[in-house]
């Protein structure tokens, strides 16, 4: 099954493509975005959901989204028009790691996408190029929530120094010249809601099309990941979101 098609259906019922819950997200976004900030940025912002959020809940903001691939970039499109907030939103179809604008964003956010740019503190390098002097970065990426064993790595195809524990991902962002101001570490409860999702959505999916060419090979997509995250990465893989804004 196609990568795309396979994560929109796996992400019907949390549309956020990380493990923070809707109220997280949206407190996030409260520490994220100032009274004056009024223009935002999502590098890897996949069906838009964060931007989508940002801009019904700001109404006076605009946005930008920049994502590799074209379906994602549709989802934000469609779920923008549905939210009526298009009139507010550019979307740009390419590569993350090489956008460029004269415009200096409020927000910048970079969720669960670190990966397009190399990790966390390239990400951040990007964002920093892309920020207004006083703007806010929301940032989420995964760190380890206890040393990963054999399983857990090859569950996730990573390795080891992909990730560090918490305190050491934090002090290296810190040594990189940012100050966090907020930050939300995902609940073992906001894990299990996605990921009990993600599996979920595409079970029912595959049980409720069986006619569908592609239905055998999303429900064993499902059940594999399912048990790559039970046998394997659930409570060694953390998620952390970090609001933060340029040290002095
Ligand atoms: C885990 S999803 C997160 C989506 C979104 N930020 C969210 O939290 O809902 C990662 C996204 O990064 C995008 N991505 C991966 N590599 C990229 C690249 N080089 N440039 C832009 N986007 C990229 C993927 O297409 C996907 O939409």
């Amino acid at each position: 099954m196609d990568r795309q098609r396979r994560s929109h259906l796996a992400h019907a019922d949390h549309p956020i493509a990380a493990p923070i819950a809707d109220e997280s997200v949206a407190r996030l976004l409260d520490r994220a975005v100032a009274d004056e900030a009024d223009h935002a940025l999502d590098l890897g912002c996949g069906g838009g959901e964060w931007l989508r959020r940002l801009l019904v809940r700001y109404p006076w903001m605009r946005a930008e989204g920049v994502d590799i691939h074209t379906a994602a970039l549709e989802q934000a499109r469609e779920g923008a028009e549905e939210s009526e907030v298009a009139d507010r939103l550019i979307l740009h179809e390419m590569d993350a790691a090489v956008f460029a604008s004269a415009h200096r964003f409020d927000v910048v956010l970079s969720v669960g996408a670190a990966h397009a740019f190399g990790g966390l503190l390239p990400t951040l390098a990007a964002a920093r190029e892309l920020l207004a002097p006083d703007g806010h970065v929301l940032v989420g990426d995964g760190f380890w929530e206890r040393e990963p064993d054999a399983a857990a790595l090859s569950a996730l195809g990573a390795t080891w120094d992909d990730y560090a524990d918490l305190a050491t991902t934090v002090d290296r962002v810190v040594a990189d010249g940012w100050t966090p101001v907020y930050g939300h570490v995902s609940t073992a409860g906001e894990w299990d809601d996605y990921e009990w999702s993600w599996t979920g959505s595409l079970s029912r999916w595959a049980l409720d099309h069986r006619e569908e060419p592609d239905a055998l090979d999303a429900y064993k997509v499902a059940a594999e990941h399912r048990s790559q995250w039970l046998s394997g990465y659930r409570g060694t893989l953390g998620f952390v979101t970090l609001v933060l804004r340029r040290s002095p």
